[in-house]
């Protein structure tokens, strides 16, 4: 009996979101791109945890460290192998943590416990009969480290001649004949059209969409190469039993995302019911080994597929695309305002399509959001001069009905009461800008009620002061609120201001925000305590034009 209550309950243990970026390529310092991909994923699991204060998440990212392009990177730095990875992960992982990327795993491809899961992984693969050996002669583009088929490349003239380049990424292309391992993916183009056909597998849908339109084409869609001859590519896993061959840097680093849960421990990776992972975030340039390749070669070795992929645009910058030739890669701690960017990058980019940065951008959104809309509002409504006994005082019926039905009053309760809802939407469809935007929306409305209701001139005179309560309680639980929701955009500054407002920790759940206080039955308001002392949420950023250009000549 007792016994089979002990099954039952491991049975029933609660499955993990599991969540993962893409595995970054250590052939170069991480740059906005790669930060966005990481606060994406960041803000999802964030929102995740608020909305479900008991679920176990796993997130993982980390770094991607075999094949040519990176022992092409190490060769140019003068470096051994291992020791340039370890310094490029570091930045990573740094970055990471500076920039509040909460993962709770950080998987490299050269740990050994990664390559064990590949060599087992790739063994699955050859007992199922979906590996064959074959000469094979094709495009290569070292940069993408993919073979590109003909119809996908153009020639073009540079100063040293005529190259052939991929049409997809314009990268450069180099002409190779060798023996591979070749993987069955024709056998899969059933199955995977299967996979794609719920709506919001991949999101958003236009990504999907993609897919399903390259597998509906009577194009070709041939088997792919899933080996290199060591010769070329040393830095990278044997093959197992065949020395002369190395695996292919692809399907090495797709398997993270099984490492991560254990693989190829099968039995710890099935009691911890991660896998399927709930969700990949992954960039354009990428959709095509996830949402084709991946799921192919999981089918191959009787796994599930992913439930999800969430695919965003790219980030140029002033209207190009960030390249090192052009010299215009934004390194994220060389911004004028790194506590904002966080931000920027989620209040900015649509999933859907390409989004710009600049400077003025960064320096303009901090400036007028962070600093002024959202906590100027902050400082004034906690600061001394309104607020000198520095409490939250209580909302008076009779006052707080007399205010509500006055403009521009009634317009902030009526958005602020819907804003939970609405952001609750956003955020679950990936629209993280969307949520945002409803929040400025609102305290754009709740400066303009603290303006009208002049509560400098309430404080003069003392039958002022139950209004001036009711406008100071109505302004902080709009910024109690506001702050709950911005938590997975900005955890530490919204951190900062639930602590000013001494909302304890337990209390900033999703469902802590879901209703103000005077909506909530038979409450009975005391008089609560904020934190004393002077407060600014975001310092004001001052950059003189000629600097931001100094700036720039330096990145
Ligand atoms: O592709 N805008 O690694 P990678 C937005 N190692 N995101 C961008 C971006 C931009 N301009 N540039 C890059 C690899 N990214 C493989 C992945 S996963 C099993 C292996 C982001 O270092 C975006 O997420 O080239 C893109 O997909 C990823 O960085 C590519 O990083
Ligand atoms: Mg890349």
């Amino acid at each position: 009996m007792r016994l089979s209550l002990r099954l039952l309950s491991s049975v029933v243990q609660k499955r993990p979101f599991y969540i993962t970026t893409p595995i970054f390529y250590v052939n170069a310092a991480p740059h906005l791109g790669h930060l966005y991909t990481a606060v994406v994923a960041d803000a999802i699991q964030r929102f995740e945890k608020l909305t479900n204060p008991d679920c176990n998440v796993i997130f993982s990212t980390g770094t991607d460290e075999h094949g040519t392009k990176i022992q092409q990177a190490a060769a140019q730095a003068n470096l051994p192998l291992q020791d340039y990875c370890n310094n490029i992960s570091q930045e990573y992982k740094d970055l990471f943590d500076e920039f509040e990327v909460g993962y709770t795993d950080y998987i490299r491809t050269t740990e050994e416990r990664h390559k064990k899961a590949v060599r087992h992984f790739w063994t699955k693969l050859v007992k199922q009969d979906y590996i064959y050996k074959a000469k094979y002669a094709g495009w290569y583009s070292v940069n993408d480290e993919a073979f590109v088929p003909e119809s996908h490349t153009r020639e073009e003239m540079t100063k040293d001649g005529k190259i052939k380049v991929s049409v997809e990424s314009g990268h450069q292309l180099e002409w190779t004949e060798e023996t591979n391992y070749m993987f069955r993916l024709s056998a899969f183009k059933t199955h995977l059209q299967e996979w794609l056909k719920p709506d919001g597998v991949i999101q958003p849908s236009k990504f999907q969409k993609q897919l399903q339109d390259f597998l509906a084409s009577d194009a070709y869609f041939p088997d792919i190469s899933v080996s290199r001859p060591s010769s070329r590519v040393h830095w990278a896993v044997r093959v197992p039993d065949d020395e002369e061959q190395s695996i292919y840097v692809w399907l090495d680093a797709l398997i993270n995302y099984l490492t991560v849960c254990g693989y190829p421990d099968e039995e710890q990776l099935m009691s911890r019911r991660a896998w399927p992972a709930d969700v990949h975030v992954v960039g354009k340039d990428i959709l095509k080994f996830h949402g084709i390749y991946w799921p192919a070669f999981l089918m191959a070795a009787r796994w599930q597929p992913p439930r999800r992929l969430v695919c965003h645009s790219h980030w140029t910058v002033d209207g190009s695309k960030m390249s090192k030739s052009l010299g215009n890669v934004v390194a994220p701690r060389s911004v004028p305002a790194p506590a904002a960017l966080r931000y920027v990058l989620l209040r900015e980019a649509t999933l859907a399509d390409d989004a710009n940065y600049s400077e003025t951008k960064l320096v303009n959104i901090a400036n007028s959001e962070l600093a002024d809309t959202l906590g100027n509002l902050a400082s004034r409504a906690c600061g001394a001069a309104l607020n000198p006994r520095h409490e939250l005082p209580p909302p008076h019926a009779h006052e707080l009905r007399d205010v509500a039905r006055r403009e521009p009053a009634a317009r902030l309760l009526r958005a602020l009461e819907r804003l939970p809802e609405i952001c609750h939407q956003h955020y679950s469809s990936y629209q993280f800008y969307k949520g945002v935007d409803a929040v400025i929306h609102v305290l754009h409305l709740a400066n303009l009620f603290f303006e009208t209701m002049k509560p400098w001139e309430l404080k003069k005179k003392p039958e002022g002061q139950k209004e001036l309560d009711v406008v100071l309680h109505i302004t902080l639980e709009t910024l109690r609120i506001c702050s709950i929701i911005l938590q997975p955009i900005i955890p530490s500054l919204s951190g900062r201001l639930l602590d000013k407002l001494q909302v304890p920790r337990d209390c900033r759940y999703w469902q802590h925000c879901e209703r103000p206080s005077w909506r909530i039955k038979g409450a009975i308001f005391e008089t609560k305590n904020i934190q004393s002392g002077k407060f600014v949420l975001f310092q004001r950023i001052y950059v003189d034009k000629k600097n931001v250009h100094k700036k720039k000549a330096i990145v």
